[in-house]
């Protein structure tokens, strides 16, 4: 058991404070962090740091806690850049292109879905994910499904089954609902801890999508909801009645749906990315954080609506056009996160960085995290530890 102490760290992010304003709870400036069998061993001011077997100097850069991306549909084939071309010349997106990407996935061998989902997975890690979720919802057929979540399962920390996305073309309804909270949620809960549904027009509506959640949760399975990408689909609404563990996207809400979540355990996971490759409008993020809901920021990696891994471009854009300080945007990121997938306690926590937790960090090569959105789409991640593993293959191993 080797212990690596890190120093030259100008900024220390730890996030385990008591919210994002907590400043002192949350940073350390001038900092040390002693890693030891992939958790962290001591963290606190250099002046302090004790002795390791051996040292690595990150020369006065920022450190801060992996980033936490709490959706993601990373299991697809195909590619959709010929929609996207269109709607960046005009069209609107509209829920039935989840098809085209259907039909791709349906064609290619688990093999080829593993390791399209392996290559974004190391994609994101080495731009500082170091904790990712991933849902089915391309194949929508059970054999199909139970493929997805197997090949979720092996490059995802957390799978989310998302039978839910779409009633494929040709199949009643009705008989697509029996399928998804039957046989379909038999084949693919072993492999997953939520289950999820597209509660817009175009997808399910509200009684189908409460139907889809509650049979989830009778299989074990945690709640979360797509709510409110293209309108007020009422997907906030029943988020909150479930107690989900979070409502994705929130581009319509009311002001009701504000309050709703503020005084709610739900999270209000924003997908800013997605939002722009849409443009749809953004979420109130500032309304919901002013009226006390929680936030998380995820990039919704997906061939669709949001074709990117980088969770700092998330938090570049929430910084910059949804009006959240850095300290916000990045505790969302992280620590936000965790919330929203279940993980802000105990001994497998990530977001944050305590003594005794899990060594998850990534090194910026900048000296604060307010160069995330003060230098936007520059690469500054150059150093990653995931379990305390160096994992970064850039040129500036720190
Ligand atoms: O989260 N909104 C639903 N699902 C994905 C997009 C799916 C697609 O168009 O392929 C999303 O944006």
């Amino acid at each position: 058991m080797t212990s690596e102490l890190i120093t030259g760290i100008a900024e220390l992010t730890t996030n385990a404070g008591s919210g994002p304003g907590d400043v002192d709870g949350n940073r350390i400036t001038d900092a040390a962090v002693v890693i030891e069998d992939g958790r962290i061993a001591w963290l606190g001011a250099a002046a302090d740091a004790p002795d390791a077997d051996t040292r690595t100097d990150v020369g006065g850069r920022a450190v801060l806690p992996g980033w936490v991306d709490t959706h993601t549909h990373l299991v697809f084939a195909g590619d959709r850049s010929a929609e996207f071309e269109a709607r960046m010349a005009g069209g609107r997106y509209a829920a039935g292109g989840i098809a085209t990407t259907v039909a791709a996935t349906r064609a290619a061998s688990e093999e080829q879905l593993v390791a399209g989902a392996q290559r974004l997975r190391a994609e994101a890690l080495a731009q500082g994910t170091t904790f990712l979720e991933a849902k089915t919802g391309y194949a929508l057929d059970v054999e199909g499904e139970a493929r997805s979540a197997r090949a979720a399962a092996e490059v995802a920390d957390v799978v989310t089954f998302l039978g839910a996305h779409l009633v494929p073309a040709g199949v009643d309804r009705r008989d697509y609902l029996d399928l998804v909270t039957g046989p379909m949620l038999a084949a693919v809960a072993p492999f997953a801890s939520y289950i999820d549904a597209f509660c817009e027009v175009g997808a399910f509506d509200v009684e189908e999508s409460r139907e889809v959640l509650l049979a989830g949760r009778a299989a074990g399975l945690g709640v979360r909801v797509h709510g409110n990408q293209l309108g007020e689909s009422g997907g906030v609404r029943l988020a909150v009645e479930l107690e989900a563990a979070s409502v994705d996207h929130c581009n319509h809400l009311s002001d009701a749906d504000v309050d709703l979540l503020a005084g709610s355990s739900t999270v209000a996971t924003l997908l800013p990315a997605c939002d722009l490759s849409t443009r749809e409008p953004f979420p109130p993020a500032r309304a919901l954080i002013d009226a006390g809901a929680s936030i998380a920021l995820a990039t919704n990696c997906n061939p669709g609506t949001s074709y990117t891994t980088s969770m700092a471009y998330c938090v570049a854009t929430a910084v910059l056009q949804m009006r959240l300080t850095i300290a916000e945007a990045v505790w969302a990121a992280t620590r936000g996160a965790a919330v929203a997938i279940g993980l802000e306690h105990g001994a497998e926590a990530v977001g944050s960085l305590r003594v005794g937790g899990l060594a998850d960090l990534q090194v910026l090569d900048a000296p604060s995290v307010s160069h995330l959105a003060y230098r936007p789409g520059v690469p500054l991640t150059v150093g990653v530890r995931h379990r305390g593993e160096r994992v970064t293959a850039g040129t500036t191993q720190r």
